[in-house]
């Protein structure tokens, strides 16, 4: 992460613009208050986005279709795949055609890109890798089993490894930087895809055996001891139930179990990943990130992808791999709250990358809660173009975040937002318990339509709410299935009302344009505002006080 405003940076856009030199800064993080945005331009961006299939976007033909829908259901962002075995089918002779037809047909509907480096591993397998490294297992060593046998993934110990995916990777950050430096099209970059090893908890060939035997790496252990107090809970338990040693080897730090072996495969895959992701920066400096695949509660390390970026791993990443900007999980559960919350730290900000499959009804509630709660970066469903023709609740709150982005972007961070949806767990049970919190000068509660007939309304489990400040007074309150009361916080009258409310939308030009003055029954003569249940809407109201 670096610094917007330096005095250095300063002079430098100055004097470009001095000699009239059209130098776009790549884009970048910055911070503002609590909230990390990505900014592009210069200007803060919030990635209203979805991720294509795997597939789609090896074929221009394929995606052809495609492009204006997904602009139509109002993403500003497309998360697409760059395959290894595209971009070098022979080793030294890069063919950048389909990067070049994904930044042109992005550019041609005013999207931007965030480009997904399927390189060394793509969900663990090593399959996108060209077939020169495929057929190379001397030069290019698999993974293997206790047994000695292979798997289709290619070991993270090999040097060899490493420097023919970071060769690749840094020409295709050099072609994205020559082609795409003043425009940013291409505004952010996956390294490799949900890394991690299956079927066992860690690999097996001869270097990796070598190295298990030898001494836990002095970074990891500085970095355990520095950050004692605030390492995830399952991490400090590991290595304080060892005694907390500071030297030793893997067994002797962390014990002779699976626990030890998965942050043994941890780190060995975030000191590639972070190797790769400096290879790539070197060439063209914008924000990388790791994406995950989240383990099921009760299973072993290698049932899942053993050693990725997983709640419990996160330390040891981040003291692996601190090239890289942050960790963003791809979340199929149905807890998506209780996940989301683990990953928003002061060290990572969020992003969820694969926000289960963009057909699933949970998903435009989760949107309104990643950004408005946590100040998400963006937020992106898989299969994106699978439901471009009928984009339904989706396209409606792509809509509403659409056009609610300056008033979001301007309030991240700084206390002025919420965001609200019924929690569910991970048994698919819904909490519908109201929410109360204060934003601004008021303190709001945020109950789910219907909550005596949750199985009559479908729509209620899928509720969900942004409520914005934007003046003393003033707030826009979007969303769909969310009943809101409130009540003054601070001394002064001890009661709150309301002023006015209207329904409405803001044009392209951002301008509010109002429809209906709601009153009367729409709110209940005065008690709360109401967005109804399955239908996505803004409302701008100014409350006001009395005793
Ligand atoms: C997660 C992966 O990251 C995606 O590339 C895709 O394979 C989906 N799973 C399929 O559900």
């Amino acid at each position: 992460m670096r610094l917007s405003a330096t005095l250095g940076g300063t002079i430098a856009s100055n004097l470009a613009l001095i000699a009239g030199v059209a130098q776009a800064a790549p884009p970048q993080l910055v911070k503002q208050g609590t909230a990390t945005q990505l900014h592009v331009q210069g200007q803060p961006m919030l990635l209203i986005a979805g991720e294509l299939g795997n597939s789609s976007a090896s074929s221009a033909t394929y995606m052809a279709l495609h492009w204006k829908r997904l602009k139509d259901m109002h993403l500003n962002t497309v998360l697409a795949p760059v395959a290894w075995e595209l971009i070098e089918p022979v080793e030294g002779k890069y063919d950048f055609s389909s990067v070049d037809a994904l930044i042109r047909d992005a550019r041609a509907h005013d999207l931007k890109l965030v480009i997904l480096w399927f390189g060394a591993w793509k969900n663990s397998m090593s399959t996108y890798v060209p077939a020169w490294v495929k057929r190379d297992q001397a030069r290019f060593p698999r993974a293997a089993l206790p047994n000695g046998q292979g798997v289709e993934i290619l070991s993270a110990m090999a040097p060899a490894t490493l420097e023919a995916d970071q060769k690749a990777y840094a020409a295709l950050m050099a072609h994205i930087r020559a082609v795409d430096d003043k425009q940013n099209t291409v505004v952010m970059m996956q390294v490799e895809n949900e890394i991690g090893m299956l079927p066992v908890v860690r690999d097996y060939g001869p270097l990796a055996q070598a190295a298990f035997q030898g001494p836990v790496p002095a970074e990891l252990m500085a970095y355990l001891t520095q950050h004692r107090d605030t390492l995830v809970p399952q991490m400090k338990q590991l290595w304080e139930e060892q005694g907390a040693k500071t030297s030793g080897t893997w067994i002797d730090v962390f014990g002779p179990g699976h626990a030890g072996e998965e942050v043994f495969t941890a780190w060995h895959y975030a000191r590639f990943a972070d190797g790769l992701t400096r290879a790539g920066k070197a060439a063209y400096d914008m924000p990388m990130y790791v994406n995950v695949a989240l383990n099921r509660p009760g299973r072993l390390p290698g049932e899942y992808p053993s050693g990725g970026p997983l709640p419990h791993l996160i330390d040891v990443w981040k003291a692996g791999a601190p090239a890289i900007d942050f960790i963003a999980p791809d979340i199929y559960f149905p807890n998506f709250v209780d996940i989301v919350n683990g990953y928003k730290r002061p060290d990572n900000p969020l992003f969820i990358p694969e926000a289960n499959n963009a057909d699933h009804p949970q998903v435009p509630g989760n949107a309104f809660y990643a950004i408005g709660k946590l100040d998400a970066i963006g937020f992106g469903p898989f299969s994106i173009e699978s439901i471009d023709e009928k984009p339904g609740q989706l396209g409606e709150a792509y809509a509403i975040l659409d056009q609610l982005q300056p008033h979001i972007l301007a309030a991240q961070g700084l206390g002025r937002m919420s965001a609200f949806r019924p929690k569910a767990l991970y048994d698919e049970t819904i909490v519908y318990e109201p929410v109360t919190e204060k934003i601004g000068n008021y303190r709001f509660t945020v109950s789910y339509a219907d909550i005596q007939r949750p199985v009559l309304n479908p729509e209620t489990g899928n509720a969900g709410g942004i409520i914005i400040q934007t003046g003393p007074e003033d707030y826009l309150i979007a969303g769909q299935g969310i009943t809101v009361t409130f009540a003054p916080v601070g001394p002064g009258p001890s009661l709150a009302g309301i002023d006015s409310a209207y329904e409405g939308h803001f044009d392209a030009q951002g301008r509010w344009v109002a429809g209906r003055l709601l009153n009367g029954d729409q709110t209940h003569q005065g008690r709360h505002i109401r967005l109804f249940p399955g239908q996505w809407g803004i409302q701008k109201i100014r409350l006001y006080r009395y005793q």
